[in-house]
């Protein structure tokens, strides 16, 4: 059926009275005009449809972006097309992939217009098996799986069902990014429609400055419809050691200070990376929050002994130990579709990310205190977390810092508070009802200053939300 004829159906069922607060009218004579210059595969849709509701359900509903209409594009010139119209009709738009973006600036958007790209989702190995060509709404999930069918790999996030290019537009951290970089640095040539639905490419020899732009600040400089990255043979006999480990409080010093020595300020092994949640797990302590942390090693068992033995030795109140190939990391991690990292359901996730070079010990466990103290306080903030993420940074380091406009290729980790909470949850009568997003954003910030103090940068480097100290 055609895109046009799909429109007139859907007028029929439009709920005016969710579109009167966005002037309905606009949005029809925007569809009006668009429908009929849509690709066969193309569709608009209005609120209180499933496609509708499938195209802007997120990870976070907390400061997420309003749109009043969606068009899921079938095709790269479908995008050219929608934003032609959208600017015709003056409606603002924004593409989104993967739903997992949670900037606040994200948020302002109000009756936007939703480019939904996710049927762009197509991974292509060139001829010459180095690089691939990659539809502008694939998810980390899609490439990982097709590569992995013609024994290839690359960089790419390590949750299944953000998108490549959400992340790799503006960094990309992930498992091999210690072998061949970040996911931006994966980037060879880009298809861009730009604000006035113009098309480019834009690659070292197209562009050059905005293909330096492209890569750390690209969301801001058009809708990339598809790109050709780099792309890697799957080293033979591949194998993983993913060995999972919790600690009690009590060992905060002796983790810390563990994991901070394989850091060794950027030094750390290109095999190696190691991943600590803070967490509530009653069954292993029923006060304070504990440590889950991993272990993840590119090699055998015996290889990853120096750093599993040294786990074991701290004395963890769990231990698991696992092999598996490279595709099979994810769901060992919780990071597969099937686990919280990639649930949409109306939550607030509020996270208050901070990049370091090391673990202060003493900054750490005044941050541990904070974040174990609001979430023993308040069982809606029980879910909380404190992610500790430690790549390898070799190939990401090795790039010179103008290069590219990603600003923090000198940082070795990620930390990030993160606070799951119910829409419109508020604390029992001891607080008189305060909101809990309140709570749980005077918590982040809080743990956040604390780290930053702890570290030497004058500055605030933060990796997916906005800063404030
Ligand atoms: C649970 C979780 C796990 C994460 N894991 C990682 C990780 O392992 N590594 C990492 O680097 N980051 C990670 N992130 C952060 C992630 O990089 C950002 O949240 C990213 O913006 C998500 O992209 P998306 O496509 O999923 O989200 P969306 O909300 O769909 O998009 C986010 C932003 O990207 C833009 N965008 C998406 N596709 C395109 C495109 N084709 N062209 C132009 N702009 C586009 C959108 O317009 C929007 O501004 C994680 C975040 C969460 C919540
Ligand atoms: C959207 O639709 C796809 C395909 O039908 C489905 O796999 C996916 O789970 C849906 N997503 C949401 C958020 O409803
Ligand atoms: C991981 O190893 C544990 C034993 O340590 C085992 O119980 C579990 O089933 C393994 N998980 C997978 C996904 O193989
Ligand atoms: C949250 O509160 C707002 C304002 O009172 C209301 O409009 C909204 O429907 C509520 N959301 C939920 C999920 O209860
Ligand atoms: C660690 O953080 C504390 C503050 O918590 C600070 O006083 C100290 O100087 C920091 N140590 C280093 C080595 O940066």
């Amino acid at each position: 059926m055609h895109a046009y004829m799909l429109f007139l159906l859907a007028l029929g069922f439009i709920p005016v009275k969710a579109l009167d607060k966005c002037q309905s009218q606009k949005y029809s004579d925007f569809a009006k005009s668009l429908g009929p210059i849509l690709s066969p595969g193309a569709s608009i849709n209005f609120p209180g449809t499933d496609k509708f509701a499938n195209a802007t359900t997120r990870y976070s509903a907390y400061g997420a972006p309003d749109f009043a209409i969606t068009v899921d594009v079938a095709t790269e010139g479908d995008v050219d097309n929608v934003v032609q119209v959208a600017n015709a009709h003056q409606l603002p738009f924004l593409a989104t992939s993967g739903h997992h973006g949670a900037t606040i600036s994200l948020g302002r958007l109000r009756c936007g217009i939703n480019i939904n790209l996710r049927a762009l989702n197509s991974v292509r190995v060139l001829e010459d098996g180095r690089t691939a060509l990659i539809g502008g709404g694939t998810l980390t999930i899609e490439v990982t799986e097709a590569l992995w069918a013609h024994g290839k790999w690359t960089v790419t996030g390590i949750c299944e069902c953000t998108s490549l290019l959400g992340p790799g537009l503006g960094g990309g951290h992930g498992w091999n990014q210690g072998r061949y970089g970040l996911g931006l640095d994966q980037i060879v040539e880009a298809h861009l429609v730009l604000g006035d639905g113009s098309r480019i490419v834009v690659s070292e020899d197209s562009h050059a400055d905005l293909f330096w732009g492209l890569r750390g600040a690209g969301h801001n400089f058009g809708i990339v419809t598809s790109v050709k990255y780099k792309i890697y043979d799957v080293p033979d006999g591949n194998t993983w050691v993913i060995g999972k480990y919790t600690f009690t409080e009590d060992k905060l010093e002796a983790l810390f200070g563990l994991l901070d020595s394989f850091v060794a300020d950027g030094a750390q092994p290109v095999e190696l990376r190691h991943w600590v949640t803070f967490m509530r797990v009653p069954e292993i302590d029923p006060i304070h929050a504990v440590f889950v942390t991993w272990i993840v090693y590119e090699g055998t068992p015996e290889q990853a002994s120096p750093y599993t033995s040294k786990m074991e030795a701290l004395g963890p109140a769990t231990t698991t130990f696992n092999t598996t190939a490279y595709p099979g990391i994810a769901v060992l991690m919780d990071m597969d579709r099937g686990a919280l990292s990639c649930l949409e359901n109306g939550d607030h996730v509020l996270r208050f990310p901070i990049d370091v070079r090391g673990y202060n010990l003493t900054a750490h466990r005044a941050a541990y205190t904070i974040f174990d103290e609001v979430s023993e306080a308040y069982q809606a903030l029980s879910g909380a977390t404190m992610l500790n993420e430690g790549y390898s940074v070799r190939a990401v380091q090795e790039v010179p810092a103008d290069n590219t406009a990603y600003p923090d290729r000198f940082n070795n980790l990620l930390l990030s508070a993160s606070f799951r909470v119910k829409p419109n949850a508020t604390a029992d009568d001891a607080t008189g009802g305060m909101d809990m997003d309140q709570i749980a954003i005077e918590a982040g910030l809080k743990i956040r200053r604390t780290l930053f103090e702890g570290g030497e940068s004058p500055d605030l480097y933060t990796y997916g939300a906005e800063g404030e100290v």
